[in-house]
């Protein structure tokens, strides 16, 4: 890295602390063509750790059939050991929850969409059936003490359906809430938003009640907004963004998702404006560069890209 840079300029309507859950692992390599062999992703995550991640979301209990890449779940967890960050695990059903229950999880997420499109696809149910599907599922988690994140999906636009409306996002992120979701993750699965939009989004979320250190932001970057997506964000007082090493990520169940927004971007953009982190963002462009070997290409990442060519 050059030295002194980013310079900070902090601004004060902005956060001075924000929280980064890391997707890497999980909703970047499930979208990945070839299978990345299992100690290369506990190498991953110990290495995202390291670079100062305190939330490093490790994989899904999903079926097997339906997200291959991640069928290694089981022999994952026990080699992550010991490392020194949370690592929740996705889980649609009560299955997934018993498998990641027997491996000791101690935090999960649900999944659910603002589209029945969506649901059909990603889920195999209805938005009422699957939210049927959660209510045990979080409710059990918390019985067991563990601290669940809602997803939810779509909610901005949808490949099948187009523009989804705000009271949709926010009548169904309501029903995630209260089913007992600790937080709510919004996703922009196909990276369709603009700044104005997550503006809209978040005001009508905070008129209906909810409150805003409940909320999430999970911007994809298709259209190249997530970071000013971000940035509209932290505006509102948001401050837990998702976010994926090297940009890695999609959805396989939505065709137009592709990478989330790259970690490095939003730490470089956070460290410009003095907003603490805890990220290295040395140590976690060098983790990028590596896994981008393991992928056989170069990271979709700018910051990466522009860090990785500098000379020494
Ligand atoms: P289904 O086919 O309706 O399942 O799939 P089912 O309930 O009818 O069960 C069928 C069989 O699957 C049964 O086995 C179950 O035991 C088994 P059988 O009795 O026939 O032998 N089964 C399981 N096996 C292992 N683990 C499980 C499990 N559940 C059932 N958990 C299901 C329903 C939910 C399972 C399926 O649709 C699924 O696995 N979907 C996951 C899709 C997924 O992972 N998508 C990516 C994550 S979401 C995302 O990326 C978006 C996000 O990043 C935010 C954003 O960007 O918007 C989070
Ligand atoms: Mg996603």
């Amino acid at each position: 890295m050059i030295d002194g840079l980013p310079m900070a300029f902090p601004d004060p309507a902005l956060p001075t602390r924000v929280r980064i859950h890391e997707v890497g692992a999980r909703d970047g390599l499930q979208n990945e063509k070839t299978i990345v062999p299992t100690e290369v992703k506990a190498e991953f995550i110990r290495r995202l750790a390291a670079a100062g991640l305190d939330t490093v979301e490790a994989t899904s209990f999903v079926h097997p059939k339906w997200v291959p890449q991640l069928a290694d779940a089981e022999e994952l967890l026990p080699l992550l050991d010991g490392v020194p960050a949370r690592l929740p695990v996705l889980v649609p059903n009560r299955r997934g929850l018993d498998r990641a229950l027997a491996l000791g999880a101690r935090e999960i997420a649900v999944f659910g969409s603002a589209t029945e499109s969506f649901a059909r696809a990603n889920l195999n149910r209805s938005v009422d059936e699957s939210l049927e599907m959660f209510a045990p599922v979080v409710a059990t988690a918390r019985e067991a003490g563990l601290r669940v994140r809602g997803y939810l999906s779509m909610c901005f636009g949808d490949p099948w359906e187009g523009a989804v409306p705000l009271e949709r996002t926010v009548r169904v992120s309501r029903r995630l809430l209260d089913l007992g979701c600790d937080e709510l993750s919004l996703g922009d699965t196909i990276g369709v938003a603009t700044p104005g939009h997550v503006t809209a989004l978040l005001t009508a979320l905070h008129e209906a009640g909810v409150p805003v250190d409940r909320l999430a932001v999970h911007f994809h970057d298709t259209y190249g907004q997530a970071l000013a997506n971000t940035l509209a964000a932290l505006r509102c007082g948001v401050t837990t963004v998702d976010a994926s090493a090297g940009g890695l990520g999609g959805c396989p169940y939505a065709k137009s998702a592709t990478g989330n927004l790259a970690t490095e971007d939003l730490v470089w953009m956070l460290d410009g404006l003095g907003i603490a982190t805890g990220v290295d963002l040395g140590r976690l462009t060098a983790t990028s560069v590596w896994m981008a070997g393991h992928l056989g290409r170069p990271s979709p990442s700018r910051t990466v890209r522009a860090l990785s060519h500098q000379e020494p």
